[in-house]
């Protein structure tokens, strides 16, 4: 076999065979494949496409490139979530450990943020102490022993996908559907999990900007993962503006321990009780979605998912006494308000320049060895719908350096539309999709 034919076969827009994606995939990982052929065939994929069948190739042959994580020693089924990134997205933080104190088994991998986006192991590092890698045995006693345990992605985990992922990154083959379902999934696939609840973002802060792109990447991912013998969901929500209140890494985690308190923003809730809804049906321990949205509600008012959430962060080796009191995360030295320069009704805010704003404070990467201050970022006073004077504030930034925050001051202003008249009132979960 030789990479020049597949090239030249997928160039005609021709089927490849499994054992033909096998040996690219293989050949690549193992550096046979150089990189100029691997980014003539991605690019010949962005212009004819891979169907079902190859795209489902793709992914297993990337899952099966490295090491998969074996869960068979936790009892029980196993559930994970993966969210397509966003700005302000805590989510994980909230819809874990309320699983967890529901019974659920969450046996997370999860990763940094990169670029405008952030990421849950970055915020599980603000409680100090904590270990975001744990070894395997750990991983799988804590999971037994509380339910929950989040770690960090392996390094070799998928290691094709690793490689792939970089070149798309610099020849402009990225956006394709089937080469990001197949990228992401292959991780998602080599973590173990039964049960995996995808998270869609769709909007000015995702990925997937337009809807249509959103749920066919939605679709696409539940069909490989339930054709690779997974109990599949998927719910695709909104990016049009940061999730909840604050964006940041601190800062964000202060919100979700609120939000376990019972004072989470609506958004943001909202979208935990969708992903939760569809975790807790798969996992039969829901039969309707109006009981799983009780079930989770009583567990935040009981406080069951609060201490969960102490419990979890104390099995990591972190320090539990920052759950019960946020107000020990460590404070940025300056906060600027960002105030209105008209009156109206704000009627949008573009999340990826908030999440760049926020990057400009020095909370995110601009490369993956960037050491990020975690103390940092901005807390929205106005969103999306609200009527607003001239003056008063949109959002608080919290920055150490105020050379950044005038920066980041001058982005967070143009983030925001300011109009006479409200916004179309739209939905935070624009569907669901199942297998
Ligand atoms: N995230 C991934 O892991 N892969 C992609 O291709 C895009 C986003």
């Amino acid at each position: 076999m030789r990479m020049y034919d597949l090239i030249q076969k997928k160039k005609q827009g021709k089927i490849l065979s499994t054992e033909e994606i096998n040996y690219m995939i293989e050949n690549y990982t193992n550096g046979t494949i150089p990189d100029y052929q691997m980014s003539a065939m991605t690019m010949a994929i962005c212009f004819t496409g891979l169907n079902d069948k190859e795209t489902l190739d793709l992914t297993l042959a990337m899952r099966d490139s490295g090491e998969t994580l074996d869960l068979s020693g936790i009892e029980g089924v196993k559930a994970d979530k993966h969210s397509t990134g966003g700005v302000g997205d805590k989510t994980t933080l909230v819809l874990a450990p309320i699983m967890a104190a529901l019974g659920v088994k969450i046996a997370k991998m999860a990763g940094r943020g990169l670029g405008f986006t952030g990421g849950t192991i970055d915020k599980l590092e603000c409680f100090p102490g904590f270990c975001t890698g744990i070894s395997q045995e750990t991983f799988i006693k804590n999971v037994n022993d509380i339910g929950i345990a989040i770690a960090g992605q392996t390094a070799n985990l998928a290691p094709a996908d690793k490689k792939l992922y970089a070149l798309r990154d610099v020849t402009a083959t990225v956006d394709q559907m089937s080469l990001i379902a197949s990228s992401i999934m292959s991780k998602k696939l080599a973590s173990g999990s039964d049960i995996i609840v995808l998270d869609v973002k769709t909007g000015s802060g995702a990925f997937m900007k337009k809807f249509e792109d959103s749920r066919a990447l939605a679709e696409a991912m539940v069909k490989i993962g339930t054709m690779a013998g997974k109990s599949m969901a998927a719910v695709i929500t909104d990016m049009d503006q940061p999730l909840g209140n604050a964006v940041g890494n601190s800062l964000e985690v202060a919100e979700a321990v609120s939000a376990l308190s019972g004072m989470g923003p609506a958004d943001l809730m909202e979208v935990v009780y969708a992903l939760g809804t569809e975790i807790l049906l798969l996992t039969k321990k829901a039969d309707t979605g109006e009981k799983a949205k009780a079930m989770m509600e009583e567990c935040i008012n009981s406080g069951r998912a609060k201490e969960k959430m102490a419990e979890f962060v104390s099995a990591q080796g972190g320090d539990a006494s920052y759950v019960w009191d946020v107000n020990k995360f460590p404070k940025a030295d300056y906060t600027e308000a960002v105030t209105a320069d008209k009156t109206g009704y704000v009627t949008g805010i573009q999340a990826e320049i908030i999440g760049n704003a926020c990057m400009a404070l020095g909370g995110g990467r601009e490369t993956k060895s960037s050491v990020i201050d975690l103390s940092v970022g901005i807390l929205l006073e106005k969103k999306k719908g609200m009527a607003v004077k001239q003056g008063e504030p949109l959002a608080v930034i919290y920055g150490n350096d105020k050379e950044k925050i005038r920066k980041a001051h001058r982005q967070i202003l143009s983030a925001y539309t300011i109009k006479d008249n409200p916004p179309k009132e739209e939905p935070m979960v624009k569907l669901r999709i199942s297998s």
